[in-house]
């Protein structure tokens, strides 16, 4: 029986720090899940000044809680077991790691398909993710039961408190993202339930997001104008904004309020975590888009404020973090969690 599945999404482009937040409170929760993607998510994690990557296995796995790949993602079984075996050497508990039987594999066939026909044009990571939910879709594609060693095949049930871990994010959302500039799934929360958790059972909707926004590949929204900005390159360099995929630079502009007010209003966010206000911080420029304008704050105390009262009128908790750890994230959130 579950208890409640709370959900941890981006509502961006992606790369806002979904990992930390899900390593930060996985404690709290019986199963850490992923619903959506494969190999073309990195999420990077802190623990006492070591850092830590994993693209397909949930963060839950830091702190010893099982972690569990759902129906909806797609597996490169050599990148899975490369993770195991990482994940192995650096003594994290690997029998605590579960696949679906039903997540579709990712063949060489997909990831050449992709790079031959997508990168270029899309800017895809070029896993081999398009191709093979397309084979997916066509109801011809290989399953985790038939190939993955059946130790680490799930046959349980989930129960008791889960916390949902997203890839991707609501800008990359197979329906509602800047199409065909998406991913090929489901990035709201809602995709969650197809872990096979029935919508009553949702609880709190924990939407993160950067207080700058950055794309990962092509996105016409992201006008190649912006690489000539001298301060949002210092952004990338201060703010390490690299894909943990590709190793491609990200494009950065400056946090669009009326971008994160939709992504927020679709997916119904509870708790918004703001992440990366260090870097700012750092390079002591505050900007922000409202209302279609470019607006100068003086300090990060001035841009916390505007972005809060701006946000007043959804009725969410808004919390800014600005250390790598999350450190900061738990305290916040109300007691009997
Ligand atoms: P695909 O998911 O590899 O097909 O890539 C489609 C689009 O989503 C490209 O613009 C990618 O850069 C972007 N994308 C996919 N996964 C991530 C991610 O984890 N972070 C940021 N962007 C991503």
């Amino acid at each position: 029986m579950i208890d409640y599945a709370d959900v941890v999404y981006g509502l961006a482009w992606g790369d806002e720090g979904k990992g930390k937040i899900s390593n930060a409170i996985a404690n709290r929760y019986d199963y850490v899940c992923r619903w959506n993607g494969g190999p073309n998510a990195g999420h990077t994690v802190w623990i006492k000044d070591k850092k830590y990557k994993t693209h397909i296995i949930p963060c839950g796995i830091f702190q010893g809680i099982p972690s569990i790949i759902g129906p909806g993602c797609v597996l490169n079984v050599k990148k899975f077991q490369e993770e195991i075996s990482y994940l192995e050497k650096n003594d994290f508990d690997v029998s605590l790691i579960k696949v679906s039987p039903n997540a579709h594999i990712i063949t060489d066939e997909h990831i050449e398909r992709d790079n031959k026909e997508l990168k270029k044009k899309l800017g895809t990571t070029g896993q081999g993710i398009a191709p093979c939910y397309a084979d997916k879709m066509l109801r011809c594609g290989i399953r985790a039961k038939d190939v993955i060693d059946s130790q680490f095949l799930w046959d349980g049930t989930l129960s008791g408190k889960v916390l949902c871990e997203g890839a991707q994010s609501v800008w990359l959302d197979i329906d509602h993202g800047n199409y065909p500039y998406v991913t090929s799934s489901t990035t709201l929360p809602y995709g969650a339930c197809s872990l096979g958790i029935p919508p009553k059972y949702i609880g709190r909707s924990i939407g993160v997001a950067k207080i700058y926004d950055t794309k990962s590949g092509v996105d016409p929204l992201f006008p190649e104008s912006l690489w000539e900005d001298e301060n949002l390159n210092r952004i990338i360099e201060l703010g390490q904004e690299y894909g943990s995929t590709t190793g491609r630079k990200r494009l950065v502009n400056w946090l669009n309020l009326d971008m994160l007010i939709k992504s927020i209003q679709l997916s119904g966010c509870d708790y918004l975590v703001i992440n990366k206000l260090d870097v700012l911080e750092t390079i002591g420029i505050f900007k922000v888009y409202y209302r279609g304008m470019l607006h100068t704050l003086k300090s990060l105390f001035d841009m916390m404020d505007f972005i809060r009262r701006t946000l007043s009128f959804l009725h969410i908790k808004v919390i800014f973090s600005g250390n790598r750890e999350g450190r900061d994230i738990g305290e916040h959130f109300e007691y009997g969690w």
